[in-house]
């Protein structure tokens, strides 16, 4: 069987596979570790395995490189890519610092190592909440995600200028959605990402990371739930409660680089070392910085 064939090649490479709560279900039950971006990078950043297979987009294997260098980090699909991570470039960003350089950069892992290495410090959306509050006294720039941005800016009032990137998948909710699938679900509560539009988050009963929203409803006394973010997180969500009833938001909620992986690609990283991740080494200590304040403070 091929998910016995992946375990046995992982033991000889002394690998651990790492996969998104996005990723298909069959690649998140053979991983060692499924979780968000911050907790995936914690474990990046602290596994003794000398190999990493890092089942996601090119920017998570790409930070997973940049707190453990010395480890080999493959990512199963090269095409797998973030197209939220790509609406921001290093010459965008040190443009707009030479215009505004009093802003902190506040900068969303769903980004480059260049664009992180010339930021201020790193964000999930686990911890944004509370690393901007440490800056509040102070004009911030949060890069690329203008709905995370918005909600954070909604929330606490700080000064926060927003960069105009979006992820396409939450982009796409809308407060009509929320409407029709509460009529047709009154009892459901409504847990969204914060990628989402900000009328969307508003309309929402918990907001947070793909993690804070499996914990929250994992602890909530409520048996139903309208689900607003990438359907991977079904499985998770569906294994932990057995007893509860998810509906996600609209069906197309589906991340097509997340959804790249198969068991073959995992299979085929781990035998022929596809695709291993390389950062300059003058761009990673620079990201790294980034990281490692975000990592101190969450
Ligand atoms: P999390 O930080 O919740 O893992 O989200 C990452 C992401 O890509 C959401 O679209
Ligand atoms: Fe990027 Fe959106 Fe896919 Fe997350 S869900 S990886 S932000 S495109």
């Amino acid at each position: 069987m091929l998910q016995d064939d992946i375990r046995h090649l992982k033991k000889i490479k002394d690998a651990i596979i790492l996969a998104h709560y996005y990723q298909n279900a069959e690649v998140q039950d053979v991983a060692d570790f499924v979780g968000d971006s911050l907790e995936l990078s914690r474990i990046a950043a602290t596994t003794d395995a000398k190999v990493i297979v890092f089942c996601g987009v090119n920017f998570m294997a790409e930070t997973a490189k940049i707190l453990s260098p010395n480890k080999k980090v493959l990512l199963p699909v090269q095409e797998a890519k973030c197209p939220m991570a790509m609406m921001i470039s290093s010459s965008q960003l040190e443009a707009y610092k030479k215009a505004h350089p009093n802003r902190i950069i506040i900068c969303y892992v769903n980004s480059y190592a260049d664009v992180k290495a010339l930021s201020d410090i790193c964000v999930t959306s686990s911890n944004a909440e509370k690393i901007i509050t440490a800056y509040k006294d102070q004009p911030m720039l949060y890069i690329p995600d203008k709905n995370l941005g918005m909600y954070l800016k909604d929330k606490y009032h700080y000064d926060i200028d927003l960069w105009p990137g979006f992820c396409c998948i939450h982009n796409r909710l809308t407060a009509k959605m929320v409407d029709k699938m509460k009529k047709q679900y009154p009892n459901a509560l409504f847990l969204v990402h914060p990628e989402a539009p900000l009328a969307v988050s508003k309309s929402a009963d918990f907001v947070g990371s793909t993690k804070q929203i499996i914990d929250y409803a994992f602890h909530s006394p409520a048996l139903e739930f309208i689900i607003g973010t990438e359907k991977g997180i079904l499985h998770p969500l569906e294994k932990a409660n057995p007893n509860k009833t998810f509906h996600i938001l609209t069906p197309d909620l589906a991340c097509f680089d997340m959804k790249l992986t198969s068991l073959d690609d995992v299979y085929n990283s781990l035998k022929n070392d596809n695709y291993e991740i390389t950062v300059p080494e003058g761009i990673r200590l620079k990201a790294y910085e980034s990281l490692r304040k975000m990592l101190e403070m969450s």
